[in-house]
């Protein structure tokens, strides 16, 4: 099996996407993005987390900038996921209060008035470990409870961490999307609130807070970098990150920028949907099992397709080990620059990116995005060591080298 294989998205740029996803990008713009951040900003323990510019390894791979923005120091739940699902919940909450969410801060939310007026309220959720970890950390810290269920497989610790974060949390027998349609189902049959990162048809406005819940980071990054990245590389599940990060990074540049989405293996729906070239998406079932356990979905987000087939360039899916080297280069920093701990869905666009800079057997795939000694490139670093046991394996006993 090749260690990656890539596709011309063949709906990239088409005139009639661009115009369609003009009422998509509106949900993203400057306005709005700073309505989000001014509701994460009003937690007392709100941090930016680093954008890395890794120069020395800029050099080595000939780039002129390699830049991580590392989300696993993000509210010390080392992964970015928490800012969707805090803000769904505010934002929730607000509109039950009658109230705008940029007058609400986190400890109004808490306050027993408040409290009085919504009730007891639950939050329900499926995850692969990070989404669902923040949903529990953002109901225990506002005052409500959660219910967390993970896919067949998911790791123990994963399990564990929302456990800690005192919410009801439970591994089912079936793979991520069927287990999404488990919580669905219970939420309409217990009155509970679903919390879920993905988008279907009658469930709409939460899962756009979500993806309106990330672009605090983007944000962050469009703060510090005064120059457009000229490549994006960006890990796709659902497509709601990549989604959210494309729409507002395409909105404050002029500059032209690529955009590459990555997928494992195991579950590649937006790579599965550009080979196919038609406007509609297709979906991947099965097990989906993979160490990237973030990117483990099979049926896109609706509103992230409409955008992601508009703006992305090159769909890549890749092989275990991929994401593998990429958490080894990221953890084991060369000269002056910062290590970065990355886990196995934070690392899979570097590790496709150092796969397609140091294999001649990808030389087509580099030309064809035009990756030179003057290309800017920009990664997420989505979560850290979120499974130790696996990160360690990996890092320190050789884990999926082959
Ligand atoms: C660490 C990490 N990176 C990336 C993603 C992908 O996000 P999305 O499902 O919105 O594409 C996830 C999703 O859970 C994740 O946990």
């Amino acid at each position: 099996m090749d260690k990656l294989v890539w596709v011309n998205n063949q709906q990239y740029l088409l005139q009639k996407n661009i115009e369609q996803s003009v009422p998509f990008l509106q949900h993203f713009t400057s306005e709005q993005v700073n309505r989000v951040t001014a509701f994460h900003h009003t937690y007392e323990k709100f941090k930016n987390t680093p954008l890395r510019n890794l120069q020395a390894l800029a050099s080595l791979l000939g780039v002129q900038n390699i830049m991580v923005k590392d989300e696993s120091y993000r509210f010390d739940l080392n992964a970015f996921k928490v800012l969707g699902g805090v803000y769904a919940i505010g934002q929730y909450v607000a509109n039950i209060l009658g109230r705008n969410i940029e007058d609400l801060s986190f400890e109004q939310l808490k306050s027993p008035e408040v409290k009085k007026q919504l009730g007891d309220l639950t939050f329900i959720s499926t995850t692969d470990g990070n989404h669902g970890r923040g949903v529990a950390w953002a109901a225990r810290e506002l005052g409500f409870k959660a219910r967390i269920y993970m896919p067949a497989g998911s790791a123990e610790e994963r399990l564990q961490n929302i456990k800690n974060e005192g919410a009801y949390a439970e591994m089912t027998t079936m793979n991520y999307d069927d287990t999404v349609r488990y919580t669905a189902k219970l939420a309409q049959d217990n009155g509970w609130v679903i919390i879920q990162d993905t988008m279907w048809e009658g469930y709409e406005e939460i899962p756009l807070w979500i993806m309106q819940g990330y672009t605090t980071l983007v944000k962050e990054v469009v703060d510090q970098l005064e120059k457009a990245p000229s490549h994006v590389f960006l890990q796709a599940g659902v497509g709601s990150f990549a989604g959210a990060v494309v729409a507002y990074l395409k909105q404050s540049y002029t500059q032209e920028i690529t955009f590459i989405l990555v997928e494992p293996y195991a579950a590649n729906c937006f790579y599965e949907s550009f080979k196919q070239g038609a406007p509609h998406y297709v979906t991947v079932g099965g097990e989906m099992q993979t160490i990237m356990a973030g990117l483990a979905c099979g049926e896109p987000n609706p509103m992230a397709w409409e955008i992601l087939k508009t703006y992305t360039k090159i769909g890549i899916c890749c092989h275990e080990t991929v994401a593998a080297t990429g958490m080894r280069v990221l953890g084991n920093a060369i000269g002056t620059d910062a290590r970065i701990v990355a886990g196995e869905s934070g690392a899979a666009p570097f590790g496709c990116f150092y796969e397609l800079m140091t294999n001649e057997h990808y030389a087509l795939l580099r030309d064809t995005l035009q990756i030179n000694e003057h290309s800017r490139v920009l990664f997420f670093n989505t979560e850290g060591d979120t499974d130790v046991e696996n990160y360690r394996n990996i890092m320190w006993h050789g884990g999926y080298a082959k």
